[in-house]
């Protein structure tokens, strides 16, 4: 397999911390706080869903870049029919053992097309990830092209004013440049900070 943009940072990444909260979450800060941030973080994502979505109850959703699942468990035990998809098999290993009800599938999330299409399609700290300009543009429109009609995708990233890169896997691309891609997509951006912070629903247009 021939590995794009970042795969090889992720791919090593998971094969050192084997399954370890840090391999997702933050390797400067210990097991607990990671833990902290993660609980946080779950909460936040059903706050934006549940914002939208009257339930989740049989509604199809896919994960891009799921890492070990963290995000997983919530979205099933709320009766979603989850996918997740990510570079990383020791990664995913490690998220069917926290989730066995989800399906959990190897992918490149720059190029993937799994068939199908989902109700809510979602990545939280990853597309941060995709250093590569022409990588991240094809990712969300990967993203785009799995959505349902009616659906959402969400994300959750860090966007500032001006774009900035301050580590080598690390790309915070700026408000602007989002929406430049959400326009090229035909994708209306909005803001969902004052539901949580951090994140963003991306609607299609030609629904309103
Ligand atoms: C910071 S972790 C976040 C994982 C998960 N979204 C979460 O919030 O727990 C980023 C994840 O994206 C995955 N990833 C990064 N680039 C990828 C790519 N090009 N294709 C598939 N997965 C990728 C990594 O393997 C890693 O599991």
């Amino acid at each position: 397999m021939q590995y794009k943009d970042n795969e090889n940072y992720w791919i090593n990444r998971h094969e050192e911390l084997k399954g370890d909260i840090r391999s997702v979450g933050n390797r400067g800060k210990g097991i607990e706080e990671n833990v902290r941030g993660y609980e946080s973080k779950v909460q936040k994502l059903r706050t934006v869903i549940n914002h939208k979505f009257d339930n989740l109850l049989s509604k199809t959703v896919l994960e891009v870049g799921c890492g070990i699942g963290m995000m997983a468990r919530d979205l099933v035990q709320s009766g979603a029919v989850y996918t997740g998809i990510d570079i990383s098999n020791v990664a995913l290993e490690k998220a069917k053992e926290l989730c066995p009800n989800g399906i959990f599938l190897q992918h490149s999330i720059v190029d993937f097309n799994l068939g199908t299409k989902y109700d809510i399609v979602f990545c939280t700290d990853v597309l941060v990830h995709l250093v590569n300009e022409s990588n991240w543009r094809q990712t969300l429109r990967n993203m785009k092209n799995h959505l349902n009609k009616g659906g959402a995708i969400i994300i959750k990233e860090e966007i500032f004013k001006e774009m900035k890169s301050p580590a080598p896997h690390v790309v915070n691309r700026s408000y602007s440049q989002y929406q430049d891609v959400c326009d090229g997509l035909d994708l209306r951006l909005e803001v969902a900070d004052s539901v949580a912070p951090g994140f963003y629903y991306l609607w299609p247009k030609e629904e309103g």
